[in-house]
């Protein structure tokens, strides 16, 4: 399973950017969307001076989320419903989207170690409610705090929890691995995005208390075919 090319609506902002520096340093072309072309241009120039070589151009959302079969949304939760909106009829029946939004009650004026109870179980089951029947979404990338992201000098650690159907995994896996070090976790279906969202709410806490800026999670007793290699020796 190769993916050439993933679409980042959300592309400008903390988790959406450190994603596409990650996947632009892997060789995968970047497409950043934004509700504002000349942002979304700005982004994805700093992706190219970031990563030297790097491959990536800036649309408007609905142009980034029609411009490819990988569509990757990092929105704060306030916004996700209006953005999905925005992009639902440009998305391609074929496309596979992976949906980063966690509910975190800071969307309305709470908490950030708090979140928000959604109608349908999560923001990913939010999200899969407003997209063409037949798209596939995925739930994954909660986890990954975005200042490690953008650390480019710094390797990452830890599993990343992945709901959602069991055909688009293999998408999700790619772009996962296209990460050094991190590892993929298939955790089920979209249903149990309810549970894997809240776990960044609880890492913000853990952060603070620890004052650190990058907890992750990492799951224990899985096969050896699952370990994520480890930095090289
Ligand atoms: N930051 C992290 O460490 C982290 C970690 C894991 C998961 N997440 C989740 O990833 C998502 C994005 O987080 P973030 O920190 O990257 O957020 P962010 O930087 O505040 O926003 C990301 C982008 O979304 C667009 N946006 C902002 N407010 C919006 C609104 N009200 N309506 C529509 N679009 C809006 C903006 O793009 P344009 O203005 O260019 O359109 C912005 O650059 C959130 O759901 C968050 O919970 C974040």
């Amino acid at each position: 399973m190769t993916v050439e090319q993933v679409a980042v609506i959300g592309g400008t902002g903390e988790e959406g950017l450190g994603l596409a520096l990650r996947w632009a340093r892997a060789g995968i072309g970047i497409v950043i969307g934004s509700r504002s072309a000349e942002r979304a241009d700005q982004a994805a120039t700093r992706v190219t001076e970031l990563v030297p070589g790097a491959s990536a151009r800036g649309l408007e959302n609905p142009d980034a989320a029609a411009a490819g079969s990988v569509v990757v949304v990092a929105v704060p939760f306030e916004g996700q419903a209006t953005i999905y909106k925005s992009i639902a009829g440009h998305l391609r029946q074929d496309a596979v989207v992976i949906d980063c939004t966690v509910p975190v009650a800071a969307a309305v004026g709470g908490k950030a170690t708090n979140v928000l109870g959604v109608w349908q179980g999560s923001a990913a089951q939010q999200a899969a409610s407003l997209i063409p029947k037949g798209v596939q979404l995925c739930g994954a990338f909660h986890s990954l705090s975005a200042v490690a992201l953008h650390d480019l000098n710094s390797s990452l650690e830890g599993d990343v929890l992945v709901c959602g159907p069991r055909t688009a995994k293999p998408v999700v896996r790619r772009l996962v691995e296209a990460i050094e070090h991190l590892r993929f976790v298939d955790a089920g279906p979209l249903d149990n995005a309810r549970i894997v969202e809240p776990i960044t709410a609880l890492l913000i806490g853990i952060n603070h208390r620890y004052k650190v800026d990058r907890a992750g999670i990492r799951i224990t007793g899985l096969p050896r075919e699952e370990q994520a290699p480890g930095p090289a020796e």
